[in-house]
């Protein structure tokens, strides 16, 4: 493996394990089967094409060698009746498993097509109304013009539902190469049924003057260029630390496997750290199931906004082709990720995960003061396994991070451009920063969800919620010095939502109450937050009901394969009230058993004029760290830094 070698993870046909990604060979047998049924007509689009995982118990009883059963799950589209369906194909032996209708006004609708981005953009703009509007602006040509295509979401609106829709806000550019939110048109919305194809309602509420100043972020409108930055090589003239054989990806102790869906984008399968001679499992699975964008205006041209950027967009299928020194450094490799296109074809994204090693500063050190300040340390280095997803204005960077120590850490990366509003110049807005004369930024949150299956050392798991707590003064505390910890065992799904406390430090410590470590207690890692504020809008509001996920910093759920997503199955236009806030209605059992942990997390993002035009990157993210998982330091057989190069060690 080279930095300049992309990595195929095509595996073996037929597939050699349970979860082994899909390969392009499975996803055109998936339509195959579906062809062969009779379930695909012209009009048949695959807004949803992702591999049926096994549960964790079929994984576990694989054994090398064994054939493997491969199934698809398949979400169709007739475009145009809207009808949508859902089939489970088996890949392996070519034959279609299940198949039902689904239901737009129950289920929610699928999420959006490529090509309906174009339908939009089509539809809007042969829209007598939307250009009466538009000429009453003073635009006639609208060649330059961007109809947005955005989630429409639910708003209990009887002559909205069942209908498959967009809500699109309209964007002025100077050239094809302009960026179009330095010109947001104020006070349009054009509300598109993608099936009937047609305007079913444009809200107009009134001329705003759209924002002139343009907003180009290129080197040729930003020059001249800085001159005085040096160069900064990082080299590993023996290639990196880590292996990657098909998926399975090694590195100092940890093993885990790869993959790649159109939804989450990046999922890292058994995530186990090497313990002696044991593989112990901490992780069966590993994801970022969903992020929610709500937005903060009022105003019934913008109080709609809110997009799902993994269930309504999907966050795999909009993944960037990552491109050497620029999004990655140093010594890298690239795995191509293998999806379905609109029409179910397989197609495959070059260089869609990026994975490489970091230095990360100091792992540990000491200097003994008592020994002639002897001197012991050692570095400190991340294995990092990466994507890029560009969702509209926004791109985010989703970085798993693993440590020497038994750290393992996600980080979220936004940046891009803003999503803008118009306004008088000057006139400002409580729900708005203006970072440009009448380009208004609005307030808004990234709401993230990671998913992880618990399996600390397999068998069942327990999930506490442990604060630090001060002690009064008294007869046993006579100086009011002490403090302690209190565990509260999550027994029960009803106690499942769990809001942070940073006043308290509180964590959430996952353990297994059937293994203990050396002195006695379960092995544990802790879940450390970062302590973001939750969903801003109201309790009971439209975005509430269907970002219930993003109403708690953690959730705790019974495992169960069916329960995939944060905000169910077709969050796209659903009414709210599927996923985590379904499956914690009190009456199941947390304690020692299989366990989900969905964690909420994001920057409440008020924009800044450094933000535009382009945004630095804003990061946030979690910790899972060992709690006792470990009987000691697992770090302390790092081999020695020689440190200047020179041979000598910084042992001192
Ligand atoms: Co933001």
């Amino acid at each position: 493996m080279t930095s300049q070698t992309a990595t195929s993870t095509a595996p073996r046909t037929p597939a050699a394990h349970p979860l082994d990604p899909l390969t392009a060979d499975e996803i055109a047998a998936a339509r195959e089967v579906l062809e062969a049924e009779g379930k695909v007509t012209e009009a048949t689009r695959f807004p949803l094409v992702l591999p049926d995982e096994p549960d964790r118990h079929t994984v576990l009883a694989h054994r090398d060698g064994h054939p493997v059963d491969r199934r698809i799950r398949v979400t169709l589209l007739d475009t145009q009746t809207g009808r949508a369906a859902e089939a489970v194909v088996d890949v392996s032996a070519r034959v279609l498993l299940a198949y039902r209708d689904l239901d737009a006004a129950s289920d929610g609708q699928p999420p959006l097509l490529f090509e309906e981005y174009e339908t939009c953009d089509e539809i809007v703009k042969a829209d007598p109304g939307w250009r009466a509007a538009m000429a009453e602006r003073g635009i006639t040509d609208t060649s330059l013009v961007i109809a947005a295509p955005l989630a429409a979401g639910h708003f209990g609106v009887a002559e909205e539902s069942g209908r498959r829709m967009l809500r699109s806000l309209t964007f002025l550019r100077c050239s094809e190469s302009d960026n179009p939110f330095a010109h947001p048109v104020g006070g349009l919305v054009a509300e598109v049924d993608l099936v009937e194809r047609r305007v079913i309602r444009l809200i107009d509420t009134g001329i705003v003057p759209t924002p002139a100043e343009c907003g180009r972020y290129e080197a040729e409108f930003n020059g001249p260029e800085r001159t005085d930055l040096l160069p900064l090589e990082i080299r590993q003239p023996q290639g990196p630390s880590f292996t990657l054989d098909g998926p399975v990806l090694r590195w100092q102790n940890w093993r885990l496997r790869l993959d790649f869906n159109a939804r989450e984008g990046l999922v890292l399968h058994q995530i186990a750290h090497r313990d002696g001679d044991r593989h112990r499992l901490v992780l069966h699975r590993a994801s970022i199931a969903e992020m929610a964008v709500p937005y903060a205006e009022p105003d019934p041209a913008r109080n709609w906004v809110c997009y799902l950027d993994a269930g309504e967009y999907l966050l795999g299928r909009n993944a960037n082709t990552l491109r050497l020194g620029c999004d990655c450094l140093g010594e890298i490799a690239y795995v191509d990720a293998v999806l379905a296109d609109d029409l179910g074809r397989p197609e495959t994204l070059p260089n869609a995960i990026c994975i490489h090693e970091e230095d990360t500063g100091l792992l540990w050190k000491h200097t003994n003061i008592f020994d002639n300040f002897a001197v012991d340390s050692r570095r400190s280095r991340r294995l990092v396994i990466s994507y890029i997803a560009t969702l509209g204005n926004y791109d985010y960077g989703f970085y798993w991070y693993l440590y020497q120590d038994g750290t393992i850490a996600f980080e979220a990366k936004a940046t891009g451009l803003l999503q803008t509003s118009a306004a008088e110049p000057g006139a400002g807005s409580p729900y708005a920063t203006e970072v440009a004369p009448g380009l208004l930024a609005p307030f808004h949150q990234h709401l993230f969800c990671a998913r992880l299956d618990a399996a600390l050392d397999g068998g069942g798991n327990t999930v506490e919620e442990v604060d630090v707590v001060r002690l009064p003064t008294g007869p046993d505390n006579p100086h009011g010095n002490a403090f302690t910890t209190r565990a509260t065992v999550i027994a029960d799904s009803g106690d499942g939502g769990r809001t942070a406390d940073p006043a308290a430090g509180r964590r959430w410590r996952i353990s297994n109450p059937g293994s203990l470590n050396r002195m006695g207690q379960p092995v544990a890692y802790s879940l450390v937050p970062e302590s973001g504020p939750l969903l801003l809008a109201q309790t009971g509001s439209p975005v509430a009901e269907r970002v219930a996920y993003a109403t708690r910093h953690l959730w705790v759920t019974r495992y169960r394969p069916e329960r995939h997503y944060p905000d169910g199955d077709y969050p796209n236009q659903h009414p709210g009230g599927a996923g985590v806030a379904a499956w914690s209605r009190p009456g199941e059992g947390l304690e020692d058993t299989e366990l989900t942990v969905w964690h909420a997390f994001g920057p409440t993002h008020l924009p800044r004029l450094e933000d535009w035009p382009v945004m630095p990157v804003d990061s946030c993210g979690f910790a899972l760290r060992p709690t006792g998982f470990f009987d000691r330091n697992p770090a302390l057989d790092l081999p020695r830094e020689t440190g200047d190069g020179s041979g000598t060690h910084c042992h001192a």
